[in-house]
């Protein structure tokens, strides 16, 4: 069951990809910055690894700080990575692979200067999991960096209406209580974690059309679609928009920071 979710999930992402890169990218750039800002200018030895890097938007941010540090992006998407490839192919210290996030450790077993991932762990069949093996990928003095998006991002907003459309169809999820667990799991495998924190910032759509494209066509809709079918998801589609502002559509997420060092 997890090889063919993981199998349709980096499919779905196959296709999303460029159109991905184009929209939520830029999108999503200062919640890049946040991960990427928490680091110390001095890092213990070791490469810096990017779980879940998509197209390797961290790379760039990364580089111009520790120019001189072996950065490894990975990604279970094979198009995600030749995106990656191609923005590493201008960083001689870059580097991008086809590899499990949830496993880090059988490559680097206490080895890592830092762990840096965005917007990939609310993707992963067991985050709590995620975050224990990634500390474990950590030197001593190691920094882990995670951005992710919580259940519940805002109250008002095209996430917010996202997930009420789809609520409306497909039944309340649970809530799951993972991210109240990733503190206590990082501190169990001897982690001091520095900050725990909410991380919001403005973003904008030129109207809920194209936010809706971005999402279904180039974002974590495109699972569904695949699963359901065109059909289902133009519904859904027609629904969502009959509910949205007309216009540019401002709104302000919030996405949550763990960050820590391991002893
Ligand atoms: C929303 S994108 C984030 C990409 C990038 N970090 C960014 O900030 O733009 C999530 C990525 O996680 C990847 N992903 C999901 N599950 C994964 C897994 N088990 N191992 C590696 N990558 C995974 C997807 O293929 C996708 O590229």
């Amino acid at each position: 069951v997890s090889d063919h979710r993981q199998a349709c999930l980096s499919r779905a992402w196959d296709e999303a990809a460029d159109h991905y890169e184009r929209y939520l990218v830029p999108r999503f750039a200062p919640w890049v910055a946040d991960a990427v800002d928490a680091l110390p200018a001095e890092l213990p030895a070791g490469p810096v690894l990017v779980p879940c890097c998509g197209t390797f938007p961290e790379l760039p941010v990364i580089a111009v700080r520790h120019p001189d540090r072996e950065i490894v992006g990975m990604d279970l998407s094979s198009r995600m990575v030749e995106h990656a490839r191609g923005r590493a192919a201008a960083y001689p210290h870059a580097d991008a692979i086809r590899h499990d996030a949830g496993e880090l450790t059988s490559r680097w077993p206490a080895t890592a200067a830092a762990v840096v991932s965005v917007f990939g762990l609310q993707q992963l069949p067991d985050p709590v999991g995620a975050i224990t093996n990634w500390v474990a990928a950590l030197q001593p003095g190691g920094w882990l960096s995670v951005v992710y998006w919580p259940p519940v991002s805002e109250r008002t907003g095209p996430f917010a209406l996202l997930d009420a459309v789809l609520e409306q169809d497909l039944g309340a999820e649970p809530v799951p209580d993972w991210p109240g667990q990733l503190a206590g799991a990082a501190r169990a495998v001897g982690a001091r974690v520095v900050d725990d924190a909410e991380v919001s910032h403005p973003m904008s759509h030129p109207d809920a059309a194209t936010f809706w494209s971005g999402m279904t066509e180039g974002g974590p809709l495109r699972s569904l679609v695949l699963a359901r079918g065109e059909e289902f998801v133009d519904a859904l589609r027609t629904r969502f928009l009959n509910r949205a502002p007309v216009g540019p559509w401002h709104h302000r997420p919030t996405a949550r920071l763990v960050f820590a060092m391991r002893h």
